[in-house]
């Protein structure tokens, strides 16, 4: 597994666990297998089955890297101690590895200021945010001179999202891609195209979309329920995709998002 250094020094692994709908059970296969970070949110509903997976997992809470996130109505209302203590009471632990605000709605920064000095009283060991584009960013550095660690984005081959990742690349903001294969309804991983890219590397069209996202130096949390596809989707490190592969992908960008727009939501 590879680690990606944030700017705030701290080393995490570039592939973690989306747990969106995802059980305990599930969860914990995934720390089996090899799993070391883990992606949820107060609003998916499972921070206790997170906490719950990583008391029974035996791995011990240090060596797991835990992401949750701050939800908008907590935001608006500007309870975000609150949400934060509720979000370690369902985890079972008293930090948080990284804790990210989930979409800019109104009182972003008020939220960002109370999330920097829990960093400072060592409550959280990263702060980052999520479904930020540019002008969030600009609007966050008149209040704070501390820079998101990381952005975690909407970000696949049919929506590639090419100018935020180019921001927070020159500002030292670490990418993390969410809907790594596309999500739950595109069936991405059936497109035709990816099929001789697979059978040239002897790997799965799902492999070769989350190498693609590794080669771009993106971060990824895919999410499965199956075992089989949790060791697939993180054994990625014995081949390289050549840049002809890497070109096919890389113009594949529609534009077409699967989620809510950060600009257009019901914020
Ligand atoms: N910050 C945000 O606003 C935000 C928004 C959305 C999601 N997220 C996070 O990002 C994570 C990942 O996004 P996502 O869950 O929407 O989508 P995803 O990881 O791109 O795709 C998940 C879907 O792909 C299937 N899948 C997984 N591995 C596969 C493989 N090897 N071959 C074929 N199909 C495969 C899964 O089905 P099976 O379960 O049947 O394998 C599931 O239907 C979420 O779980 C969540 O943690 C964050």
């Amino acid at each position: 597994m590879k680690n990606i250094i944030l700017n705030n020094e701290l080393s995490v692994p570039q592939i973690g666990l989306g747990t969106y709908d995802l059980k305990a059970d599930s969860i914990k296969a995934a720390m089996d297998i090899g799993y070391r970070l883990i992606d949820t949110a107060w609003q998916y509903g499972n921070e206790t089955e997170v906490g719950k997976a990583v008391k029974e997992s035996g791995v011990g809470r240090e060596n797991v890297f835990i992401t949750t996130k701050l939800w908008t109505d907590d935001i608006r209302s500007g309870k975000i101690r609150e949400a934060f203590e509720k979000s370690l009471k369902n985890l079972q632990t008293d930090y948080l590895d990284l804790y990210l605000i989930h979409w800019p709605a109104k009182g972003f920064e008020k939220a960002w200021e109370v999330m920097t000095e829990l960093y400072s009283e060592r409550k959280i060991r990263a702060i980052g945010v999520s479904n930020f584009n540019q002008h969030h960013f600009e609007e966050l550095s008149k209040i704070s001179d501390i820079v998101p660690v990381l952005n975690q984005i909407e970000s696949h081959p049919c929506f590639q999202n090419k100018d935020v990742i180019g921001y927070c690349r020159k500002n030292n903001i670490a990418v993390q891609a969410w809907c790594p294969l596309g999500g739950s309804f595109s069936h991405l991983v059936d497109n035709d195209i990816f099929k001789p890219i697979a059978a040239k590397h002897k790997k799965t069209p799902a492999q070769i979309i989350l190498r693609w996202h590794l080669q771009r130096e993106v971060m990824i949390i895919p999410r499965s329920s199956k075992k089989e596809r949790l060791k697939t989707n993180i054994d990625l490190f014995d081949f390289n995709l050549d840049n002809n592969d890497m070109d096919i992908i890389n113009k594949l960008d529609t534009g077409y998002r699967m989620g809510s727009d950060p600009d257009n939501f019901n914020f």
